[in-house]
């Protein structure tokens, strides 16, 4: 309610062109300039159309779009396809990925010991079977293994200090054929390898009270055998893609002062469009996918100086791949240049709480700044900032550019499940999104440029 009201105002006053763009930069403009702006900004937002982002995340979402599979690839065709359709050069950058699939069958056996165990795989856990004598050898640091020798032989570790790799890799230079970790504290762990390519030998993990007493097994018998068998793992080399489209500059606004040649002159707008295995994701992430498209829609024909790179990342879910390449591989001198990351990430399910904006460190910046005007602007109060490093902005975050995280929070019981269907997402919640993050980059494009 408080809401519409506050929109009524707002486009009324719009309508009537006598807001200065932004308090601080209005001794620049000339009457003229500030109705021109105002007018564009009214443009922006009666051009943001839900039933068009609706209709995208409805098209994207038929199925799963696991990067690397034939589904991806019909979303990197299709969300290219409609960036040309509005007039954009795209580009679409691939990159390879290792796609690793956990065993199916994990055994282990060891010599006269009764107890029933459950070993677990460790992530990027190699298939193989191995058996040998088992050495216990402490933590796994170099020092401790310094007169051991583990040729042949199976190495029992306990988890800490140093991680599941190193100590996986020190027992492997001094011979060792497998592993055996446990834990150091109660309770069931997730471990992983941490790459792929690293984990040499078959492994296993135990609860710390499985460990104890197979240490236990050991003293008593100091010659004990273990077998470990390890099935179904796998690591696939696979290809997944960035689809990127450029506005460049189209420099028919005037500077109004010459010397103040602005430096950072390009904006990043992002979302991942690839989803978890099993999950249609029309809120994660064909929502955020479906919405860089409209604001490339809805910028087509809007003046900036600024360049605008909209960008739908692949294999976020793999571990924010896509836009980790893409960050990879800009020039230092685009790095400078660009002054802020929009990521746009689950915005769009009816059955999520409000916006917020997350941003690597938790604190403000440029993005957040923007966008909390925008909002209050829109909507009469700033969206709140909270720390997220769950999504594609903290690539970004992480070479100094001012990134942010839009998303709806909490997120909706049917996050990564079968249920992220087309009929739970809100075009409300889709326009609110737009207007905010539209308003917001036309904010700081006329700052940038000054728009005469
Ligand atoms: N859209 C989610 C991120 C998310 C979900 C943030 C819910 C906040 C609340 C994203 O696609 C995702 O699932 N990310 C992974 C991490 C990534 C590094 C693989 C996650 O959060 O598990
Ligand atoms: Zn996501």
């Amino acid at each position: 309610m408080k809401k519409s009201i506050f929109k009524v105002i707002f486009v009324a006053i719009l309508a009537l062109g006598t807001v200065a763009p932004i308090a601080t930069l209005a001794t620049h403009y000339t009457s003229t300039q500030v109705e021109k702006s105002v007018n564009l900004e009214n443009t922006i937002l009666q051009t943001i159309d839900s039933d068009s982002m609706f209709n995208n995340i409805k098209f994207l979402s038929k199925s799963p779009r696991v990067a690397g599979t034939e589904q991806e690839d019909d979303a990197v065709a299709y969300i290219k396809k409609n960036f040309e359709s509005y007039g954009y050069k795209t580009e679409v950058q691939a990159f390879t990925f290792t796609d690793y699939t956990a065993p199916h069958t994990i055994k282990l056996s060891i010599d006269r010991f009764t107890k029933s165990l459950d070993p677990q795989a460790l992530e990027y856990s190699i298939s193989g079977q191995v058996s040998g004598e088992i050495v216990t050898a402490g933590l796994g640091k170099v020092e401790e293994l310094q007169y051991l020798n583990l040729t042949g032989k199976i190495a029992l570790l306990e988890r800490g200090e140093i991680s599941f790799n190193d100590k996986m890799s020190n027992v492997i230079a001094k011979g060792a054929v497998g592993v055996i970790f446990y834990n150091n504290v109660p309770g069931i762990i997730m471990g992983s390898l941490g790459e792929v390519n690293k984990a040499l030998v078959p492994a296993v993990l135990l609860t710390e009270a499985e460990g104890d007493e197979l240490v236990k097994h050991i003293n008593k018998k100091p010659i004990t055998h273990a077998s470990i068998t390890i099935k179904g793992s796998k690591s696939q080399k696979n290809i997944s893609h960035n689809v990127i489209a450029t506005k460049m500059p189209t420099s028919n606004l005037k500077q109004v002062n010459k010397s103040s040649k602005i430096d950072k002159d390009i904006i990043v707008i992002s979302a991942h469009h690839d989803s978890v295995a099993g999950a249609p994701g029309a809120n994660d992430n064909a929502s955020g996918a479906a919405m860089t498209l409209e604001l490339s829609r809805v910028m087509k024909n809007i003046p900036s100086e600024t360049e605008i790179r909209f960008i739908t990342f692949g294999a976020e879910e793999f571990g924010l791949l896509g836009s980790t390449h893409y960050v990879a591989n800009l020039t230092k001198d685009e790095i400078s240049r660009i002054s802020a990351n929009f990521n746009l990430d689950m915005v769009g399910s009816k059955d999520a709480g409000e916006l917020i904006l997350q941003t690597a460190d938790g604190k403000q910046n440029l993005v957040t700044q923007q966008a909390q005007a925008a909002s209050t602007k829109l909507n009469g109060e700033p969206t709140p900032v909270n720390q997220g490093d769950r999504s594609d902005h903290v690539p970004f975050a992480n070479v100094g550019i001012p990134s942010a995280l839009f998303i709806h929070n909490p997120a909706e019981p049917w996050y990564h499940k079968p249920e992220d269907k087309i009929d739970k997402i809100s075009k409300e919640k889709l326009q609110d999104v737009a207007e905010i993050v539209s308003i917001a980059l036309w904010n700081q494009i006329r700052i940038d440029h000054q728009v005469k």
